[in-house]
């Protein structure tokens, strides 16, 4: 049996995010500050190698779920290629990806052949100047041939997120959910963290609300709640694509386009109903630093210790010692602007 990671708290590790450039083609102001601009690469972010190594003795520890995020993940060079690598640990189940699907199109098939097995795809709109407005890019079309070239390539079913900012893009919720129907996608709604100086703006939004006005207008079903106390849901949490989202589900019947799978919605409700008490993860920031939690300060230079000449044997300990210190949670509502880093840092 593979070994089980336990944090102070008693909760089960076993999901890795990792960041692998800090680094955008664009330019949500929720998500990333000016600067970080140019794709040359500094000399503190780890290499591919460096991150494999680094990987590899989380997951000899039993973590066997990763996702590579950023910035851009699809911008780093060599990504495909760190994916393989990934893939191949022993132990292993779940390799996924976060991604803004700039690059998509080009570089589904390849994501595939490597062993990725389900990509999140960010999309806040479906409306062409809108979508720019957000971004600062106009590339809907491109984002929307990756969307279909993923799922075509099996890749599927892609998640959409939706960070939700009111008075923005909360009155085309409605579209997105045709939309997620139609292709038979899983469409999630996000409300906005307060990260760095961005995130502040749009907050106060309840989703939980809006999902459940949702479903019931488009007919789905909910989902036994995970964070009740009925462990049969909490088991799903340990479950590959398990993660912090709460669902409504399609009837199969209920896809548009014969050949879509069944649709599902989510909301992702941090600010009005944290789910911090079943949180399974830490994160790996681009130059190897361990945060212990998206919404705290605590962090571990995991990255200088390995290049420091660290062994295996010693960044286990060093995990192991942070881990006992993972934060309970995060305290958006009660410090909001508590947080110095930018989500573009790690990757959500
Ligand atoms: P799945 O494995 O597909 O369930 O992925 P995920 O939902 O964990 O990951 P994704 O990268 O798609 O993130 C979706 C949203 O959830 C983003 O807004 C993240 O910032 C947010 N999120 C992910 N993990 C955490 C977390 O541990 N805490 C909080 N507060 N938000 C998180
Ligand atoms: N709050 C909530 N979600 C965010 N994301 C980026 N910044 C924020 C924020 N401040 C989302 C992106 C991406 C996911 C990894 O995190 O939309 O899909
Ligand atoms: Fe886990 Fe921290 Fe996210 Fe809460 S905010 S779910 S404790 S990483």
């Amino acid at each position: 049996a593979s070994p089980r990671l336990l944090d102070g708290h008693g909760r089960h590790i076993h999901y890795l995010r990792v960041s692998v450039t800090d680094r955008c083609d664009m330019r949500c102001t929720y998500c990333i500050p000016e600067g970080f601009r140019g794709f040359e690469e500094p000399e503190h972010w780890l290499t591919l190698d460096e991150m494999a190594r680094l990987v590899g003795v989380f997951v000899g520890m039993g973590v066997n779920k990763v996702r590579l995020t950023g910035g851009e993940p699809l911008l780093r060079r060599g990504v495909t290629g760190l994916a393989a690598t990934i893939s191949a640990l022993p132990g292993l189940q779940d390799l996924s990806l976060t991604t803004n699907a700039s690059q998509l199109h080009r570089m589904a098939q390849g994501l595939k052949d490597a062993g990725v097995s389900r990509l999140n795809v960010s999309l806040d709109s479906l409306r062409r100047e809108r979508f720019a407005a957000i971004t600062k890019r106009d590339v809907l079309d491109d984002v929307l041939r990756g969307i279909a070239t993923a799922s075509r390539v099996g890749l599927a079913p892609v998640k959409i997120n939706t960070v939700v900012q009111a008075g923005v893009n909360d009155d085309e919720l409605d579209d997105l959910v045709a939309f997620a129907l139609e292709h038979g996608l899983i469409l999630r709604l996000i409300e906005p963290m307060p990260m760095g100086h961005t995130g502040q703006a749009a907050t106060g939004l309840d989703l939980t609300q809006r999902g459940a006005e949702l479903a019931q207008r488009f007919g789905l079903i909910p989902e036994a709640d995970p964070m009740a106390a009925d462990s049969s849901a909490r088991s799903a949490l340990e479950a590959p694509g398990a993660g912090p989202a709460r669902y409504w589900h399609a009837p199969k019947s209920a896809a548009r386009n014969s050949t879509a799978g069944r649709m599902s919605l989510g909301v992702i409700t941090p600010l009005s109903q944290h789910f911090c008490a079943t949180c399974n993860r830490v994160r790996l920031g681009v130059d190897g630093t361990l945060y212990l939690c998206l919404g705290q300060n605590d962090a571990v230079p995991l990255g200088r210790q390995l290049r420091e000449g660290a062994s295996d044997a010693d960044l286990r300990d060093a995990i192991l010692q942070a881990l006992a210190h993972k934060p309970e949670r995060h305290h958006f509502v009660e410090t909001p602007g508590q947080i110095v880093r930018f989500m573009s840092q790690t990757g959500g």
